[in-house]
């Protein structure tokens, strides 16, 4: 049996990666900000084994809080997806104080849940550690500005991931960030053209294909290697 934490699994991606994870036999660690309310998460995990846990990432004390009340159990896969896109992103009418919440929200908690876990991670089977990024992020990509909010975060969150697969490899964890496709969610948008189990379907896939020889790169959920 593999032990799995995802974070941001109230809706969207996070959501359908606990149920699909769960639905296969894996124990499902679910995290999100308000668990009370998270009625669509709580009827995915019915009958499975399965919990959920308080968890804003934004917040120290609780990732704090959640790693220690996990200890010392192995958790073969750590994901990192919850995020958020942010306001106004164009040039010339930036939303500041968006900006600096994306980036607390997107980079950084991402950083200090993979560090809180590290033990967990290392102390397992699998050792992965897998970062819900985006094709946003990747500068070889860029085809038009104005993404400076949402697109500088995803580029942060590589360079994390990047850093962590080399901090992390002796360890034996292998660290990915996955391009889920355009998803229809929340943030996607109901036009979006991936559904979100064949989103989360791909990532899985890459997931399980990815050993430490893959650490430190990123893939699209279709499984192909996406430049930086
Ligand atoms: N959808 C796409 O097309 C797409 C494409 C590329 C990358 N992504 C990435 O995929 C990930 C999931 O996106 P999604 O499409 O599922 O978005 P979504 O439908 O908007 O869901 C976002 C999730 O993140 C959670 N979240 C936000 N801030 C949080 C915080 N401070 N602490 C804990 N949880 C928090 C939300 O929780 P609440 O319910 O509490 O708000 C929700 O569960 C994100 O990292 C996003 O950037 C999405």
């Amino acid at each position: 049996m593999s032990t799995v934490v995802i974070s941001g699994a109230s809706r969207g991606i996070g959501l359908e990666l606990a149920r699909a994870y769960a639905a296969d036999g894996w124990r499902v660690h679910a995290c999100c900000r308000d668990p009370a309310g998270a009625e669509e998460l709580a009827h995915a995990l019915e009958g499975r084994d399965a919990q959920v846990h308080p968890l804003d990432v934004t917040e120290a004390s609780a990732i704090g809080a959640l790693a220690a009340a996990l200890s010392p159990e192995p958790i073969d896969l750590l994901i990192n997806n919850a995020g958020i896109f942010g306001g106004e992103q164009d040039f010339g009418s930036v939303d500041y104080a968006s900006w600096e919440q994306v980036w607390r929200t997107n980079v950084i908690a991402p950083y200090r849940v993979a560090e809180a876990f590290v033990p967990h991670v290392a102390a397992s089977g699998l050792r992965r550690m897998a970062f819900v990024s985006s094709i946003s992020g990747s500068i070889a990509s860029v085809d038009a500005g104005g993404g400076y909010i949402y697109q500088s975060s995803k580029t942060g969150l590589n360079m994390v991931v990047v850093n962590l697969a080399r901090d992390l490899a002796g360890r034996g964890i292998t660290v990915l960030a996955l391009h889920p496709g355009w998803v229809r969610t929340d943030m996607g948008g109901a036009q979006a053209p991936v559904s979100p189990e064949e989103s989360i379907a791909g990532m899985r896939r890459v997931i399980a294909e990815s050993g430490p020889e893959r650490s430190g790169t990123l893939w699209d959920y279709r499984g192909e290697r996406l430049p930086w």
